[in-house]
């Protein structure tokens, strides 16, 4: 496999473009294909063998398009996933998890929350990670649901006064018990950073496993071989399942500079190359 070919990133629908932004951050000169199986969203009230199948048709465009390495950027898909995609295929796959170990090692109170979709809350992967490092540490780990907020977030309304309205609803009794730190254990909730510290001001500090797995990318490709050195900005286009045109303005809200991070930019954002996809 050449250096020189694209990474694959894939999300569900644009939650992976929260992974996306630290994944541009660490590895500037990587062309990147980034599939959003918006046709699809939200897997997370999916049954576990259907979002195993829908995630294979993922990966599988993304194998037929010559990816040296995809970063699975979905926690759901993650959840069911991994084993079977590495079976399947010889190029690194990289996958999510939520962030516990580095809330665990934060908490003053003892008491962390995550939240996450029903996928990621009954899989394997996060159960591993509070037996390995909450419960030895004596943290208590409170799990808050949704399957609001994903499709929320697909409809450009993650700072809406619904979103705001669900998110109070279900952390509420998280903050009552006392978390200091809140693990959002899927890549759609970065993107509802505001609408938290809106509704509950610095109760909780905000975990996600970004920038761990940009860092872990850039690694796995390193160890392989794979990192591009071409001296120009890498070219990223969004390869989506369903129509275009709707993603559209979603994906441009929220890869904007000010989409994300609240920090304004005056230069003008390059057309974003998004194209239909079947998987
Ligand atoms: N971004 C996906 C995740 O990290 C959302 C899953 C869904 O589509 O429900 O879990």
């Amino acid at each position: 496999m050449a250096s020189g070919a694209p990474l694959g990133v894939f999300d569900s629908g644009v939650g992976g473009l929260s992974i996306l932004a630290q994944l541009r951050r660490e590895l500037p000169h990587e062309d990147i294909l980034y599939l959003g199986d918006t046709a699809h969203v939200p897997y997370g009230a999916r049954p576990d063998e259907e979002i195993r199948a829908l995630t294979d048709r993922a990966i599988t465009a993304l194998h037929r398009l010559g990816v040296k390495a995809v970063v699975n950027a979905c926690n759901t898909s993650s959840a069911f996933s991994l084993d079977h995609l590495r079976s399947r295929f010889s190029i690194p796959i990289i996958g999510l998890v939520p962030a516990v170990k580095p809330a665990v090692q934060a908490t003053r109170t003892g008491v962390v929350g995550v939240l996450a979709t029903p996928g990621t809350l009954r899989g394997t992967l996060l159960a591993d990670v509070i037996a390995q490092w909450a419960d030895p540490a004596g943290v208590q780990v409170l799990k808050a649901v949704s399957t609001e907020l994903v499709p929320l977030v697909e409809a450009g309304q993650a700072g809406s006064a619904r979103t705001r309205e669900v998110l109070r609803a279900i952390l509420r009794p998280v903050a009552d018990a006392g978390a200091d730190q809140l693990v959002l254990g899927c890549t759609h909730y970065p993107f509802l950073a505001g609408s938290i510290h809106a509704e509950f001001g610095d109760q909780f500090t905000l975990v996600d496993s970004g920038a761990a797995v940009a860092r872990h990318t850039r690694n796995t490709l390193d160890r392989a071989g794979l990192l591009h050195d071409q001296p120009t900005p890498g070219q990223t286009t969004y390869l989506v399942t369903g129509d275009p045109d709707a993603a559209r303005p979603v994906i441009a809200t929220l890869t904007a500079p000010s989409g994300h991070n609240g920090n304004k930019s005056t230069r003008a954002a390059p057309p974003l190359r998004i194209e239909p996809i079947t998987t």
